[in-house]
């Protein structure tokens, strides 16, 4: 049997007719560069983000590095994350002018461990953006305490959280901005590439809406020096349907993660991921823990199952970012996550034919050589 790590044409197949019919009426309408499918969708996902606006950009990274211009980052300034993301989190402080400062994560969810920020402030500290890696948002209370104390805001990179939730409340919505990718694998994904704002705050999104266009309010005329970071018409029109199907895909995430745990969790030398009791974990990626990483890796690529690292090097090792100085060894927990986490296949339409499959191919290598 094979097992794809993410399965984008099943998807397809279900929405076919929808998505041909929505982007057919951007081609009639020739609404290719913003406008109204864009308009649209924004409306709709700031009402999933319980948010007043939304602003749909040009990617995920787009959504953070704008996020941080509003917030007026720039040259000098320190903006506190984790090392243990994709690099665009720490790629959009860099390209503020402001430089990445990490702290380690919680050792349970892999997100930032509020403990150790509070020790990571300075004087030079403009904002904080915590991670809601895979799916499942950061501890945001003790979070923003802190950084309420000290007058820091906050973006949260929800590029992995579409649906998730923190005590009830939806990710993208704790924060000055939420950050999202539309990334084509995400759980909302675009036929191309995507991303959003979420904010309450009515100046950072009438800011956000004019640096994504050239820093116009008005048709050529410049208030701010701004980007080309619009959305495209297609991919407004392409998330609008997909939007309607998000939390039903989501629902089969979690389903997906309750039969993994329930096959994998009694097995020695494999941690499944865990849900915070402050969390809906919507399992964008569903990581397990493992110091038989490449060896487990191989047998089941052998099996014709595939997977995925998230991620084997720590940004503050990546070579992009020696020139910040920091050893390995400087945070541990990131670091023992790029050794031993393994993402197995997760999509919605994984069947649990597929899981089973998976699990005990898993049981068969660790039982022959555990
Ligand atoms: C945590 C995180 N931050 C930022 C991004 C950047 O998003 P994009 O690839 O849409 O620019 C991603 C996307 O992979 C991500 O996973």
């Amino acid at each position: 049997m094979n097992v794809p790590y993410l399965d984008l044409k099943a998807q397809y197949a279900a929405i076919k007719n929808e998505i041909h019919a929505a982007v057919n009426d951007v081609m009639e309408n020739t609404a290719f560069a913003g406008g109204p499918y864009v308009a649209g969708f924004e409306k709709e996902f700031a009402k999933f983000c319980d948010c007043k606006h939304a602003i749909g950009v040009g990617n995920g990274t787009d959504a953070l590095w704008l996020s941080l211009l509003a917030l007026g980052i720039g040259p000098g300034d320190d903006v506190i994350t984790v090392p243990n993301t994709f690099i665009a989190t720490a790629e959009a402080v860099t390209y503020c002018g402001a430089k990445p400062v990490f702290v380690d994560v919680d050792e349970q969810t892999y997100n930032m461990n509020p403990s150790l920020l509070e020790a990571a402030i300075t004087p030079r500290t403009k904002a904080i953006i915590p991670v809601h890696l895979f799916g499942q948002t950061a501890d945001m209370d003790p979070i923003l305490a802190i950084a309420g104390a000290h007058r820091l805001p906050v973006v949260e990179d929800a590029c992995q959280a579409h649906g998730a939730e923190y005590k009830g409340r939806k990710a993208g919505s704790l924060g000055v901005t939420g950050c999202f990718s539309f990334y084509p694998g995400k759980n909302l994904g675009a036929y191309g590439e995507a991303g959003a704002v979420v904010t309450n705050d009515d100046a950072i999104a009438e800011k956000i809406r004019m640096l994504r266009d050239h820093g116009q309010s008005k048709k050529y005329y410049h208030g701010v020096i701004g980007w080309n970071a619009r959305m495209d018409g297609i991919q407004g029109a392409v998330l609008n349907v997909k939007l309607k199907y998000l939390v039903r895909w989501n629902e089969s995430r979690r389903a997906h993660a309750r039969e993994y745990a329930r096959l994998l969790s009694p097995l020695e030398g494999i941690i499944t991921p865990s849900e915070a009791d402050y969390a809906k974990h919507i399992y964008h990626i569903y990581a397990i823990r493992t110091r038989q990483r490449d060896r487990l890796m191989a047998a089941l690529a052998e099996q014709g199952i595939s997977c995925g690292i998230h991620y084997p090097v720590s940004i503050h090792l990546q070579d992009a970012y020696r020139f910040l100085g920091l050893k390995a060894g400087s945070f541990p927990v990131a670091e023992k996550c790029a050794e031993e986490l393994l993402s197995l296949p997760m999509f919605p339409e994984l069947t649990t034919g597929q899981i089973a499959y998976v699990a005990d191919t898993l049981v068969s290598v660790l039982k022959l050589d555990p």
